[in-house]
C-alpha cells in the first residue's frame, strides 16, 4: 500500500453508520452562533491583541482582525463541506484521511497538535497572566515570583529570569484530571460564560472609548521598521508584513470557530444554518474584536504594551489609564479567568479525540484509544496530553506557542480547503448536506488567504512548523508506517469517538 492510501469512502461511510446514528438534529442557527463564541474568544483577544499591536502592526491590528476573519471565514464553508458529507463527528484528520490519503491525514492530524495541545498551553500561559492580576488587584497577595510564572527564555525588564510556569501547569493539570473523570462542560454552565464573555467585552468598548486618546492612533498604520522585542527577537513592524504578521498572531483569536462546522450532524437544515452559524458567529466576533482592538490601541500607545503592560494587557490598560474603572479590571479578571477555563477544557479534549482517532487507525500506541475502566475516558491519552500540554505551559514562553498555534492551524485550513476540491473531483456523487459555494473559488481564496498569514508570521514560525512536521516524518515513518490498521488489513475501525463523557 503507498502512503497516499485512502480511507476508501464506502467503507467510511459503512462504518460511520454506528457512530453518526444517534446525533438528534437539536442546534438551531442561533445555537451555532452561541457554540462559534463561546469557544473563541480567549487568549486571542485578551493577551494576543496587544502583542500583535506592539510587535507588527500598531492600532492597525484592526486590518489584521478583518484578513483573519476572511481567512477563517473561507475554511470554514470548506469545512462545513467536508463535516457534512463525511458523517462522523471528527475532525480535518478524518476528512483528509478519506480525501488525500494517509500521509496527508498524519500531517493534518501531527498540526492538530499545534492548534490544540500547543493552544492550550497557550491559554494556560494567558490564565496564569491574570491569575497575577487577581492575586494583586482583586485578593490583595502577592503575586507568585516572576521566576515561577515565567518559561526559562523570559527575563523581567529588572533582569530576573523565569524558571517555570507553575500557574499554566496547574491549571492544565487540573482541567486533565476533570476531563479524565469525565467532566464536561454543561450547556448551562457554557451558556453562562458565553454571555460573560460577550458581556465584558462589550463593557470595555462601551466604557473604553471614552478614554480613547486620539494621539495613540496616529499613525493608524505605523511606517514599515523592524522591531526588536526585549528578549532580542526581531519581527516586521508596520506596513503590510506588520498587518499580515498581526493577522496572523490574532488568527489566534478566531480558532475553535470550526467547532461549529463539526455540528453539521446535530444541526437542524444544516443547508441553511450552517452558513449562518459559521458566518454569523464570526461575523459577531469580528465586529466585537474590531472595536475591541480599537479602543484598546486608543487608551493606552504601544509603548505601553512592549513594557509595563506586555502580560494581561487588557487589565493592565484598564488600571492604568481607565480611572475610576476599578471594578471594571476586577470583573474583568475573574470573567478572564473563567472563561480561558472553558477554552481550555474545549481544547484538551480536542486533543484527546485527535490522538483518539489517530491511535484507532494504528498510527499512534493502542495505549491512545484505551478507556478507562470507570470513567470510559481516554484516560492514557489525557494524561500524555498533560505531560505535553505541561511541558509547552511550563517552559515555552507564550509568544511563541501562540504564533505556533496560529501557523499550525492555518496550515491544516489550507489543506481543508484543498481538500474540499478534491473530494468534488474524486467523489462527485457523495451526499453533502451543505456545500461550499463558487468551489473552487471559495477555497482557493481560503488557501491563499491562509497562506498569507502563514507569511506574514515570519521565518522563525516557518521554521518551527518545519521542525515540527520533520518530527512528525519521523514517529510516522518509524512508527506509524508499520502499524497503521488501514495498510495492514485493509480495514478501517470505527466508530471514531470515544464515548462521550457522561454530564
Ligand atoms: N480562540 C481561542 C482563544 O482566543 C483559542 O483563546
Amino acid at each position: 500500500m503507498s502512503l497516499f492510501t485512502k480511507k476508501p469512502m464506502h467503507l467510511l461511510l459503512e462504518e460511520a453508520g454506528d457512530s453518526g446514528k444517534g446525533l438528534k438534529r437539536t442546534l438551531s442557527a442561533g445555537a451555532l452562533v452561541a457554540l462559534g463564541i463561546g469557544a473563541i474568544i480567549g487568549a486571542g483577544l485578551f493577551v494576543r491583541t496587544a502583542a500583535a499591536a506592539a510587535q507588527n502592526a500598531g492600532p492597525s491590528v484592526t486590518i489584521g482582525f478583518i484578513i483573519a476573519a476572511i481567512g477563517c471565514a473561507l475554511a470554514g464553508l470548506c469545512y462545513a463541506e467536508l463535516s457534512s458529507s463525511i458523517p462522523i463527528s471528527g475532525s480535518a484528520y478524518t476528512y483528509t484521511y478519506a480525501t488525500m490519503g494517509e500521509l496527508m491525514a498524519w500531517i493534518i492530524g501531527w498540526d492538530l497538535v499545534l492548534e490544540y495541545a500547543v493552544g492550550a498551553a497557550t491559554v494556560g500561559i494567558a490564565w496564569s497572566e491574570y491569575l497575577n492580576k487577581l492575586l494583586v488587584e482583586v485578593l490583595h497577595v502577592a503575586p507568585v515570583p516572576y521566576e515561577w510564572c515565567h518559561s526559562p527564555f523570559q527575563t523581567s525588564v529588572d533582569g530576573v529570569s523565569g524558571i517555570m510556569n507553575l500557574p499554566a501547569l496547574f491549571i492544565v493539570g487540573l482541567l486533565s484530571l476533570l476531563l479524565i473523570k469525565g467532566t464536561s462542560e454543561s450547556a448551562f454552565v457554557n451558556g453562562i460564560i458565553v454571555i460573560t464573555k460577550v458581556s465584558i467585552v462589550i463593557l470595555i468598548i462601551i466604557f473604553g472609548w471614552g478614554f480613547i486618546n486620539e494621539a495613540n492612533h496616529h499613525p493608524y498604520i505605523p511606517e514599515a521598521t523592524v522591531y526588536k522585542d526585549h528578549a532580542g527577537i526581531s519581527h516586521s513592524y508596520g506596513g503590510i508584513m506588520g498587518i499580515l504578521g498581526a493577522a496572523g498572531t490574532v488568527f489566534f483569536a478566531f480558532i475553535g470557530f470550526d467547532a461549529v462546522s463539526t455540528a453539521a450532524q446535530e444541526t437542524k437544515n444544516p443547508k441553511t444554518a450552517m452558513p449562518i452559524g459559521i458566518l454569523g458567529s464570526l461575523a459577531v466576533c469580528t465586529v466585537l474584536y474590531i472595536l475591541f482592538a480599537h479602543v484598546l490601541t486608543g487608551i493606552a500607545p504601544i509603548e505601553f504594551f512592549r513594557t509595563k503592560g506586555g502580560e494581561a494587557s487588557v487589565v493592565a490598560a484598564i488600571s492604568e489609564y481607565m480611572t475610576g474603572y476599578g471594578w471594571l479590571s476586577k470583573l474583568v479578571t475573574v470573567a478572564i479567568l473563567a472563561g480561558f477555563s472553558s477554552v481550555i477544557l474545549v481544547m484538551l479534549l480536542g486533543q484527546s479525540r485527535v490522538f483518539y482517532s489517530m491511535s484507532r487507525d494504528g498510527l499512534l500506541p493502542k495505549m491512545f484509544s484505551d478507556l478507562h475502566p470507570k470513567f470510559q475516558t481516554p484516560h492514557k491519552a489525557n494524561l500524555f496530553i498533560l505531560i505535553l500540554v505541561g511541558l509547552f505551559a511550563a517552559f515555552v514562553p507564550g509568544d511563541v506557542v501562540g504564533d505556533m498555534t496560529s501557523i499550525g492551524t492555518l496550515f491544516a485550513f489550507m489543506l481543508v480547503c484543498v481538500a474540499v476540491i478534491i473530494l468534488r473531483k474524486t467523489n462527485p456523487e457523495l451526499p453533502r448536506q451543505f456545500k461550499t459555494p463558487w468551489v473552487p473559488l471559495v477555497p482557493i481564496l481560503g488557501v491563499l488567504v491562509c497562506g498569507a498569514m502563514i507569511f506574514g508570521l515570519g521565518w522563525t514560525n516557518w521554521l518551527r512548523l518545519f521542525g515540527w512536521l520533520a518530527l512528525g516524518f519521523i514517529i510516522y515513518f518509524g512508527y506509524s508506517v508499520k502499524n497503521s490498521v488501514l495498510r495492514n488489513t485493509g480495514k478501517t475501525v470505527f466508530p471514531q469517538d470515544p464515548p462521550k463523557p457522561e454530564l
